[in-house]
């Protein structure tokens, strides 16, 4: 199958068919003004692929950090005009650590995009989702148990005229969500096993004239596990992500290994994982990560069935072998060696489409008012991972049930305040 195939099939999720619709104070077509929380590598990124992919306009932008949001305003200003469209009223601009609040209180935006280091989300969450605007969240959804279990309260108070989606953007890649199709209807015959891993290069310092050991930490957030949710809940989470849903479950229980080993730097994240995760119908995915030196960039999965096996790589052949071949035939690596890891997020080959049509269908929900709300979806994956990580820290067999018993809570450990 290639890209036109699977498009012509209608269900992929940048074309889902929708009814004719349209929502209450939106056209269809008409500007979704999107207000971005966080001006940092992947915010930025996301922002400009709704700005080039859909109706959404940047209109408002707002950072803790000063020359963060100075980059941003310099970078949607120019992006804004290229597209014909108005520079950003500098009454839109907010920064110190309440600029949250005075983003999300501003009537002139539309849907509120969380781009903030992991341990913000939820907190973020809760005002974007408090405020009634649309609100498009990254992953993941907390770092820690506490944080997952206020999301799904937050959740529950999503009003049915908001979407709010989390950041998986590798359900959406056109080859991902094809052989999703192929294999959650059964062409590997019953699943037996699953082997996943994600190795990457480490993460780059960030560095900032008179930073102070606070403001030192928050730049270099990656490091810091109350802050990330160590590599598993920030990184390594698309692949347990995608692990779930082909499996339509989330991990039962987990024992794991690991450690750091290698990293010398600040911080007190691993550097490497070993998980065996336990599925329902004791199917177990057998994961390993790594985030040190720059062993070339290798992510995916690949699941084992009675009848057939599924390659599901960030790059490099998607496809199927056994009792009913099948293969994605667009825009597989060819070349001699793995695809550069991008920290961004925006991945080339099997991931190249991936933000492009992730952002439509939510826009799409939007303008048509077919609202979704992907915060418990999101949460399910956070503990499958912060489920792995507890298994590693604690050294023994961890069960779904005493995960969420456990009142695992991280603490920030700084006063933002003295960043206002
Ligand atoms: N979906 C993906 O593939 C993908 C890829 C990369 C990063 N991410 C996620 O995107 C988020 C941002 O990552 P990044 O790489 O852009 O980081 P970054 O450090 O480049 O950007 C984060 C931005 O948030 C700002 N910030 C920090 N604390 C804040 C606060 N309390 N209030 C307001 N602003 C605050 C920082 O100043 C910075 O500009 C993270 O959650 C990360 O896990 C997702």
């Amino acid at each position: 199958m290639n890209r036109r195939e699977f498009l012509q099939t209608g269900t992929a999720c940048g074309l889902l068919l929708l009814k004719p619709r349209t929502a209450f104070s939106y056209q269809a077509n008409s500007a979704v003004r999107l207000g971005l929380l966080g001006c940092g590598n992947r915010g930025t990124t996301v922002a400009t692929s709704f700005s080039n992919s859909t109706t959404a306009q940047v209109v408002a932008l707002a950072d803790i950090f000063p020359d963060k949001l100075a980059l941003g305003r310099t970078h949607f200003d120019q992006l804004n005009a290229s597209l014909g469209r108005q520079p950003i009223d500098s009454k839109l601009l907010f920064h110190g650590p309440h600029a949250f609040e005075q983003l999300v209180a501003s009537k002139d935006i539309d849907l509120i995009q969380i781009s903030t280091p992991p341990f913000f989300h939820v907190q973020h969450l809760e005002a974007a989702v408090a405020s009634g605007k649309h609100v498009y969240c990254e992953k993941p959804v907390g770092v820690d148990v506490k944080q997952a279990k206020q999301a799904l309260e937050i959740a529950k108070r999503v009003k049915s005229t908001q979407s709010v989606d989390v950041g998986f953007q590798c359900r959406s890649a056109p080859p991902i969500a094809a052989i999703a199709q192929k294999i959650q209807s059964g062409a590997l015959g019953k699943i037996g096993s699953v082997s996943g891993s994600y190795y990457a290069p480490a993460s780059q310092e960030k560095t900032h004239p008179g930073a102070s050991p606070d403001e030192y930490r928050l730049r270099n957030w990656l490091w810091y596990r109350a802050l990330s949710g160590d590599i598993l809940v920030e990184q390594n989470i698309h692949i347990i992500d995608l692990c779930n849903w082909l499996l339509g479950a989330h991990p039962l229980k987990a024992t794991a290994t690991g450690g750091r080993n290698i990293l010398t730097h600040a911080g007190d994240c691993w550097d490497n994982y070993q998980v065996d995760f336990t599925y329902p119908a004791g199917v177990h995915l057998s994961f390993a990560s790594t985030q040190f030196g720059d062993p070339g960039f290798n992510a995916g999965l690949t699941l084992f069935g009675a009848t057939g096996s599924a390659t599901v790589p960030y790059s490099g052949p998607v496809q199927i072998v056994g009792a009913q071949p099948w293969a994605w035939q667009d825009s597989m690596n060819t070349g001699p060696g793995p695809v550069k890891f991008a920290a961004n997020g925006s991945f080339s080959d099997n991931l190249e489409f991936a933000d492009r049509d992730k952002e439509r269908t939510f826009i799409d929900s939007i303008t048509t008012g077919q609202s979704h709300n992907q915060i418990a979806a999101g949460v399910e994956t956070a503990l499958s991972c912060m489920l792995g990580r507890m298994a590693g820290y604690e050294g023994h067999e961890v069960t779904w049930e005493k995960l969420l018993a456990h009142g695992e809570t991280y603490e920030l450990g700084m006063n933002l305040d003295q960043f206002a």
